[in-house]
Formats: structure tokens, C-alpha cells, sequence
């Protein structure tokens, strides 16, 4: 199903969407709370409720014996409350009688041991059995609710996660691998590298996935492996849909993710739904607020880029969550920061996990809209009940884009493969943190930033930033130096361009095949003691290098600036070499912040990259645009704990929260947003 650009993503729903994970089943002996539940929703602004997530049993109680009769209820009370189910399949988590009867549906660990029953997210995601089970549950949901008219959108499953290494795993994993490599022994065995300790494979049958009681060490199996468990989701996510699909062919299909979940390749499972939507618990108030902002919108701005479309905060917390190291309550005024953030990085939805506490069990001190106390006359609850009234106003943002000129390349198979690494430092490789400190100073000028993988285009870009880039896919190599042969500008760091898709080494000088490109030929990388550090020296500053020193030679680059100390004292640090129409620069080293703030304000300067307000913005303000086909809404936001005045050079409009007409400048309380909107000016 194709979302049209500048439409909302429900049609018959133009609407932001507020509510949140309902699990009524859990109460459903004690119909005077389930009352007060649908007195208090419109309370509480809401108007799109996850229903159905974990009610397998509830739905079928014993093998083959079905009764809808409760979700027929609660589907048709939201109704009559004119709120909307997002409406879930329940394969999360499977119910006693299930496992007890057909054991195959539990997973087998990597090290081969057999799970018991228990907790949720862990079938076999394998099993024919289960895949039939949810096959029929999934299709007489959908026959049964299909002209529902509170039924928006199909929620399947819960963060799917983990793997399975049973038998009909390893055998589907080996079939994968057949078709991958042609039915081909010889090509998986040059791939994998594998005269390396004698670990040629003879016979397909001898090909196991990685454990830690038997094969850790053939990088290109650990790699395949992973890259066949985010095959195996999306194989089962197929099955899931399809009879969603078949039967509700204009219901669209989300599934909620887990922001940069390390183990599954979202670039690949978005293939498998209409929408993004993902599960967002920050830990705020743990330190640096400004810097906890950045990392979550990174975060937001991945999800945004996995399909270039609005997406859904499926989940976040109204209060506390229950099971970060410390669960601190959300300051006064937070609430409302970060549920906008949300809006104004392209989420069309703020949701909950969840609207009722549970009495009982591991989720009963996690946050939610209603407390054990019952009713709606507390903090938490008069703060969702003003989100909902900030998501009305907001409305006309719905389904409006992000345009950004800015990528940051985030590559999940990069990230496995730098993770497999032995070499470097053990514990600072942080990828993912690398990223996040360069797209900080993008975040904190107002530019808009897309976070991509190696398969997206990259031609509308122009800047692309590749932190850490190790591995270069199939094709990635020359697609960087068309990028930049045609005008682009790319900024590469250390460690980059040492592997192929096979995490076989580059021959013939790092980055691999990039070395014209770069002007440089980066020879050796030094790894840093914690206690460590080096200098570069670039123009008249000299910044801290820690963790991670690229000895690098210039091959026609300009050499920008150079190592202070040590024995390759004088060799370069920072190099831009002009390649047909664009720049590639190379940082080769890591730094502590204040260089790349320093370089990608100068990066920002020449390639005149518009902030959203035309102006540098005071520290812990952002700001974000989304646009319209006639105009544009810019959210300003503070997350600094001091009232500021943030000047406006770009901007007049309306600020759609509170009505006042904006112009030259605007007060911004602490953790207070605006969101301006304003119309095209060629209009
Ligand atoms: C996840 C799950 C929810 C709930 C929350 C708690 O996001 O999807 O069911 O467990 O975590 O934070
Ligand atoms: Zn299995």
C-alpha cells in the first residue's frame, strides 16, 4: 500500500493519532474499571488505541475453540467513543497450551538449549505449526473486523526480536544459503575465507549457524547468519500479512520497532510494512538533556528515513518507564517537550505504552496514562490530556514531509561487522555513538538530517556524512564516487572502507577502492589507552584525538590540518580532495566534540546549508521543519532549563499552539515548543 506524498496516513483519518497500548483483557472481570476506562479516553484526548497485542489466549482459550466475543466489545465501545483501533495480531506472545502441545514453537538458543515456556517475543520463527496458527488467527481477525469502522491500522505482533537455532532453523538458514550462493559450496567457502583453521565445508550439512560452543571465528557465517535472522522476520512477517492484506486490502500494516535495535536490519523489514512505527523510552534527566535530545532524534530521524514518510511513535512512557538503571519522573513540562519532538522530526502519532497500570506482574510500576489509583485527577494524567489538546491544534501537520540536505549514514551491516572485529579497542568501537556525535551539530544549527544505510540514493543530498564507515556493501564504493563525482560532498573518518559485503579485507590500500577518490591512502590504524590521547592541529586550534588514529598518507589531498604528537606527529589528520564536481574529506581521527562542531559549522557555512530560522539558535534549542505542498510548520524547541529568545531571521507565521503571530524573534520558555507554520512565500 503506497502512502501518497503530502496525504495524512490514514485518509479517512486526517488526524494526529494520541493513545496508546490498551489491555482491557487484563481487567476484564472487573467491567466497572473497563467504564471508567472509555469515561476517561476522551478525557484524556485520545483517539487511537493498541488493542489485541497480547490477547492470544483470551481469543483462543484452547486449541481451535475461538471467542471474539470481548474484542468484539472493545472494538465497538471505541466506536462509540469515535476513537480508532490500531489493532494488533497477537503472535507476541503465544499462549501455555500452545507450547505444552507442540513444543517446536519454543526456540532453541545458541547454544543449542531448548527454552520453556514463558515470557513473550520467542517462538520459532520457523515453525510451520505457529506460522499456520497465526496465519488463520490473522485472517479471521481480519474477516471478522475488516468494515469495522474503528479499525485504522493492523499492528503485527510486538517488537519482533531474537533468533531460533533449532533444526528447522538450521535447515531454512541453509536453504537461505543455497540461494544465496547459487547452490554453490565453493562460493560460500570464498567468501567465507574458510581455508582459514581448516574450516572449508564439504557438504552443505556441515554449515551451522554461529554458537558459542562452535563456530564464532568465520566472520562471513556470523554476518550471513545475521543478515538470514532479519530474513527469517521478514519471511514470517509475510505470513503474518498476508491474509491482512488479502482481506483488508486499504488497512494499512505497521509493526513496532525498537529504534536502532542492534540484532534486525530495519532497512530490510520496512520492505514488510506500510508504515514505520517505533517504541521510544529516553532516559531523560540522566545528565545532559540537550544531549539525550540529540541521540533521540537521531533516533526519530532513522525511523523517519527508513521509508522517507511520517512514521508513528508507537510507544513512549507518559511518566516513568521500569526498567532503565534509575526510573526518574519526567520533569514538568517534559512530557510535552518530547511527545512534540516526536511531531516535529515526522511522527504523525504520540502513543503510550501504556493507558492503564497493570495490578499484577513485571509491568506494574511501568508508567501509564491511569495509575492504580484509578482516576484521571493526577500529574501524569492532566499532562497526556494536554498532549492531546497540543496534537489537535496540530492536526494540518499530519502527513507532512521532511525534506533534509543532510544524510548521516547509520549501516546496520557496517555495525555488525565492526562489532565482530578483533582488533582495535575492545569497548569504544560505539559505532552508533560515532554517528550520533556527528549528527549533533546538524541537531543543534536546525538543519534537517536524514539517517540512512548504504542501499538508500544519495544523489538529493548535499552532504553525506559516512562515520566509521568499515564495510563497503556491494556497489557502496562506487556509488560514493558518483555521488561525489557529480557535486556531493562526503566525509569519511577513521576506519572506513576495510571490508566488502563478505567482511573480507579490501586488498590494495584502505579506504578500498576510494583512495582516488580521498586523495589519501590510510595505512595504519592506532588504538588508543583510554588514558591516551594525541592532537590535531587544524588551523589555529589544536583538538584532543582519542580512541582511534588513522596513519594516513596525502595522495593529491589537501592536507588540512595534522597530528601533534608521537611518532606520526606532522602525517595528516583532516584532508578534502576535490574529486570531479564534489569534496571528500577524511577525518582521521576521533575527537571529543569541539572538532566536529567546529568542522561541520564551516562545512554548513560553504555549502550554505539553510538552518530553519536563518539564525544560529541558542544552546539546547533546535529547530526542525516539516513541509506541505503550499507551505512549511517549523517546531522550535527548548530543552535547556532557562527561558531564551531565539531570533528569527527566515520565519513569520502563526505559532499554532498558542495562536500568536511570530516575527523577528520569539521567547521560548524552558522545555517549551513552538510550532510556526508558514505559507510558501512564491505563493
Ligand atoms: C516495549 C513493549 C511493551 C512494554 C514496554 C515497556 O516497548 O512493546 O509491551 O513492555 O516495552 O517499556
Ligand atoms: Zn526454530
Amino acid at each position: 500500500m503506497k502512502i501518497k506524498e503530502y496525504e495524512p496516513l490514514f485518509q479517512d483519518f486526517p488526524h494526529l493519532l494520541h493513545g496508546g497500548d490498551y489491555n482491557p483483557d487484563q481487567w476484564r472481570d472487573m467491567p466497572e474499571i473497563i467504564n471508567e476506562d472509555f469515561r476517561m479516553i476522551p478525557l484524556a484526548n485520545c483517539n487511537a488505541m493498541s488493542i489485541n497485542i497480547f490477547s492470544w489466549v483470551m481469543l483462543e482459550p484452547s486449541e481451535g475453540k475461538y471467542d471474539f466475543s470481548f474484542l468484539d466489545s472493545i472494538m465497538d465501545r471505541l466506536h462509540s467513543i469515535g476513537a480508532k483501533a490500531v489493532l494488533a495480531t497477537p503472535s507476541g506472545a503465544k499462549p501455555a497450551w500452545m507450547s505444552k502441545a507442540h513444543p517446536e514453537i519454543l526456540r532453541t538458543n545458541s547454544r543449542r538449549e531448548k527454552e520453556l515456556h514463558g515470557l513473550r517475543h520467542n517462538h520459532c520463527f520457523t515453525s510451520p505449526y505457529y506460522r499456520k496458527k497465526v496465519r488463520e488467527m490473522n485472517e479471521k481477525l481480519a474477516e471478522r473486523y475488516k468494515d469495522h469502522p474503528a479499525l485504522l491500522l493492523w499492528h503485527v505482533s510486538n517488537e519482533y526480536s531474537g533468533e531460533c537455532h533449532c533444526p528447522l532453523c538450521q535447515e531454512a538458514f541453509r536453504n537461505w544459503l543455497k540461494k544465496r550462493y547459487h547452490n554453490n559450496l565453493q562460493e560460500l567457502n570464498t567468501a567465507y575465507w574458510s581455508a582459514f583453521w581448516s574450516h572449508t565445508y564439504t557438504d552443505w550439512s556441515q554449515v551451522e549457524s554461529p554458537s558459542p560452543l562452535g563456530e564464532t571465528a568465520v566472520h562471513g557465517l556470523v554476518l550471513d547468519w545475521k543478515r538470514f535472522v532479519t530474513a527469517q522476520t521478514a519471511d514470517f512477517i509475510r505470513n503474518e500479512t498476508e491474509p491482512l492484506k488479502r482481506i483488508t486490502p486499504n488497512v494499512p500494516v505497521t509493526t513496532n520497532f525498537m529504534g536502532t535495535y542492534p540484532e534486525l536490519n530495519y532497512f530490510e523489514l520496512q520492505k514488510e510494512v506500510d508504515i514505520i512505527s517505533w517504541d521510544n523510552y529516553p532516559a531523560w534527566h540522566s545528565g545532559n538533556d540537550e544531549k539525550t535530545a540529540a541521540d533521540i532524534a537521531f533516533v526519530h530521524d532513522f525511523n523517519r528515513s527508513l521509508k522517507d514518510q511520517p512514521f508513528l511513535m508507537m510507544e513512549s512512557t507518559p511518566s516513568v518507564t521500569n526498567w532503565h538503571e534509575v526510573n526518574k519522573l519526567k520533569r514538568p513540562g517534559m512530557h510535552m517537550l518530547s511527545s512534540l519532538q516526536a511531531v516535529a522530526h515526522g511522527s504523525d502519532s504520540v502513543q503510550y505504552f501504556q493507558w492503564r497500570k497493570s495490578r499484577g506482574c513485571s509491568e506494574k510500576l511501568h508508567g501509564a496514562v491511569v495509575d492504580h489509583c484509578g482516576h484521571e485527577h493526577t500529574r501524569v494524567f492532566r499532562d497526556v490530556a494536554a498532549v492531546g489538546a497540543a496534537l489537535k491544534k496540530l492536526d494540518p501537520v499530519a502527513g507532512s514531509r521532511v525534506s533534509a540536505p543532510v544524510a548521516v549514514i547509520f549501516d546496520r551491516e557496517n555495525d555488525w561487522g565492526i562489532g565482530m572485529l578483533q582488533g582495535l579497542s575492545k569497548h569504544n568501537r560505539n559505532y552508533l555513538e560515532t554517528c550520533q556525535n556527528h549528527y549533533r551539530p546538524f541537531w543543534r544549527a536546525g538543519v534537517n538530517v536524514d539517517v540512512i544505510d548504504s542501499t538508500c540514493p544519495l544523489q538529493k543530498y548535499k552532504l553525506v556524512v559516512a562515520p566509521m564507515l568499515y564495510m563497503l556493501r556491494e556497489g557502496m564504493a562506487e556509488k560514493l564516487r558518483d555521488y561525489v563525482k557529480s557535486g556531493g560532498t562526503l566525509v569519511f573518518t577513521y576506519v572506513s572502507g576495510w571490508a566488502d559485503q563478505s567482511d573480507l579485507c579490501c586488498l590494495g590500500g584502505f579506504p578500498g577502492g576510494l583512495r582516488d577518490v580521498f586523495g589519501i591512502w590510510a595505512e595504519e590504524t592506532d588504538s588508543l589507552y583510554p588514558e591516551d590521547s594525541n592532537r590535531a592541529v587544524i588551523g589555529q586550534k589544536s583538538y584532543r584525538a582519542v580512541d582511534y588514529c588513522d596513519l594516513i598518507h596525502a595522495e593529491g589531498a589537501e592536507v588540512l590540518g595534522v597530528f601533534g604528537e608521537d611518532f606520526y606527529k606532522g602525517m595528516p589528520a583532516l584532508t578534502c580532495n576535490h574529486y570531479g564536481a564534489g569534496k571528500a574529506y577524511y577525518i582521521a581521527f576521533r575527537d571529543t566534540g569541539d572538532f566536529l562542531s567546529d568542522f561541520y559549522k564551516k562545512l554548513m557555512d560553504d555549502l550554505q546549508l539553510s538552518t530553519a530560522t536563518g539564525e544560529a539558535l541558542p544552546i539546547g534549542v533546535t529547530a526542525h521543519t516539516r513541509e506541505t505542498r503550499d507551505g512549511r510548520f517549523v517546531f522550535l524547541e527548548n530543552f535547556g532549563d532557562t527561558e531564551v529568545t531565539v531570533s528569527l531571521k527566515n520565519i513569520s507565521g502563526k505559532n499554532l499552539l498558542n495562536g500568536n503571530t511570530v516575527e523577528k524573534e520569539l521567547t521560548l520558555n524552558s522545555y517549551e515548543t513552538a510550532v510556526i507554520y508558514e505559507k510558501s512565500k512564491q505563493e
